[in-house]
């Protein structure tokens, strides 16, 4: 088995900047050398190259970096898919959750049935007419199902990416109104903090593979950090207090490993210019290491 490792160094689905240097916080907090031993072959990809472009508001639309966003969404959807190609389990490192969409272009194309588990505070469910920001990082899930600007529905040539009923998100405390609505009108599952206090992550997690196993042959682990409690990842650009903690996100991928369901995977949001000395990256990798197989005993 063999791992490819895509960093996606994109800061421009929203406006905080620092979330590019992400891949790098991650590589510092030693990626490379946690999973070494868990995979046959680990190869680092590099970054996507981003560059420093200027920031600009899509007149037409009001999508911050509209046509920036898809142009690099559209070479780490190329990368994705060439990891794939090659056998390699990819795992990207963002970057903003914008980069999603990318991802999810390159993998969605060689599965018939692709599952994508949500880890995150936030739905990522808006459109143009309903986002409070104009930001896109609060988008990709959205486009992903099919909705939203086609310059992003429309990356690699295809979409939508996902159907509604093979998501489930897990951990949302901040979702805005048109995104509440818009998971009752397609139906997408929804474990809310509310669900992860009442039932226990162990049975959230049991839920959510029984409820993916059978309708789909790939699931793509899509984990915001934001979806942890602020307290054990401050290194985000939109912090929500109540999260998931620590242990029950060990647990969580603990479980997603022994299901062996997850197909691909990205870690987003990690911004180290806001982060405790680097807490939220080594979090990250730490996640990692139960996620492809480390186990303490
Ligand atoms: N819902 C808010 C918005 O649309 C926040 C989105 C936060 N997304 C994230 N990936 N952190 O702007
Ligand atoms: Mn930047
Ligand atoms: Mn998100
Ligand atoms: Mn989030």
């Amino acid at each position: 088995n063999k791992l490819s490792i895509i960093g996606m160094p994109m800061d421009l689905g929203q406006m905080r900047r620092g979330v590019d240097m992400g891949p790098s916080a991650i590589r510092y907090a030693g990626i490379v050398e946690r999973l070494k031993p868990l995979f046959d072959e680990v190869h680092d990809l590099g970054d996507i190259p981003i560059g420093r472009p200027e920031v600009v508001v899509d007149k037409e639309s009001n999508l911050r970096n509209l046509d920036l966003v898809a142009e690099k969404s559209a070479l780490l959807a190329d990368k994705v898919d060439n990891a794939v190609q090659s056998g390699a389990f990819p795992l990207v490192l963002g970057g903003d959750h914008s980069i999603a969409i990318g991802t999810l272009a390159g993998v969605s194309k060689h599965y018939k049935n692709l599952g994508v588990i949500w880890y995150d505070a936030h739905g990522d469910l808006n459109t143009a007419e309903t986002s409070p920001t104009g930001n896109i990082h609060g988008m990709p899930l959205a486009v992903s199902v099919g909705l939203g600007h086609n310059l992003l529905t429309d990356i690699g040539g295809y979409g939508p990416k996902v159907k509604p009923e093979n998501v489930v998100i897990i951990g949302a405390r901040a979702l805005d109104d048109g995104e509440k609505d818009l998971i009752k009108e397609i139906g997408i599952k929804v474990y809310t903090m509310h669900e992860i206090d009442r039932m226990g992550m162990a049975k959230v997690m049991e839920e959510t593979i029984a409820y993916l196993k059978d309708k789909t042959d790939g699931v793509h682990l899509s984990l915001d950090l934001d979806g942890l409690d602020p307290n054990d990842a401050p290194g985000v650009g939109t912090p929500v207090i109540g999260g998931i903690s620590y242990r029950e996100s060990h647990l969580a991928m603990e479980m997603l490993e022994e299901s062996k369901i997850i197909t691909s995977a990205e870690f987003v949001e990690v911004n180290p210019i806001l982060d405790e000395k680097n807490k939220t990256a080594r979090v990250a990798v730490e996640l990692m290491g139960s996620l492809f197989g480390e186990k303490l005993l």
